[in-house]
């Protein structure tokens, strides 16, 4: 079954590069985005795993844990991240699933069978506190990620879930955000001290609050 945004992210206990992980117990009470690959020794997934292990201080910093998966077994993935750290200069340093029996990767629709039947897609989920999925990305195995843009998502999801407000296209942190169109204008005047600009009646703008 599809995975869809508010859905509570299914439970699993897998075999990993850092030992057996139940996944709520491993994930706790903080974020976590949990990313597939198609499977071992493939160029770009080896440029991917080297990306997000690079990456890793800034998901620690949004209280965020990273956890990859591919269908091959644990004992092909350490000999893998070898060559990850070969050829991107960066250790695994995060755990790496192995789901051979593809368990995982059907109770989260890894498995795209027009695209093919037996490797998983290039699938992100970014699940939070409370185990609700709120974002779902599906990229083609020819593909790369850029995991610049899921950390951008990181920090939208962590301001908005505090905050009355949205985030633009192409926002980053820092950028001015939208007022939600649930709050009134006398209510804005309130929540954001430092003043808004209506753009439209619908379209209110205002410095980011937690700055
Ligand atoms: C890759 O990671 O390079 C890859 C994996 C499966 C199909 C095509 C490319």
């Amino acid at each position: 079954m599809a995975i869809r945004l508010g859905d509570t992210a299914p439970d699993f206990t897998a075999d990993t590069t850092e030992g057996k992980i139940n996944f709520y117990e491993w994930k706790g009470n903080g974020w976590a985005v949990l990313f597939s690959h198609p499977k071992d020794f493939t160029p770009v997934c080896t440029t991917e795993l080297g990306a997000v292990a690079r990456l890793k201080s800034e998901f620690d910093k949004r209280n965020t844990k990273v956890i990859g998966l591919s269908v091959d077994p644990v004992d092909s993935h350490r000999k893998w991240a070898g060559d990850i750290k070969d050829v991107t200069g960066s250790e695994l340093n995060f755990p790496l699933i192995a789901d051979p029996d593809r368990s995982i990767a059907m109770q989260y629709d890894m498995i795209h069978p027009n695209a093919s039947e037996t490797a998983t897609v290039r699938s992100v989920f970014i699940i939070a506190p409370d185990n609700k999925v709120k974002l779902t990305l599906t990229y083609p195995a020819s593909t790369g990620r850029n995991f610049q843009e899921v950390l951008r998502v990181i920090d939208s999801l962590q301001l908005t879930a505090t905050h009355s407000v949205a985030t633009p296209a192409d926002w980053k942190d820092g950028d001015d955000v939208i007022v939600v169109n649930s709050v009134s204008d006398e209510e804005a005047k309130k929540k954001f001290p430092k003043g808004f600009t209506a753009k439209k009646p619908y379209l209110r703008v205002t410095p980011q609050p937690n700055k």
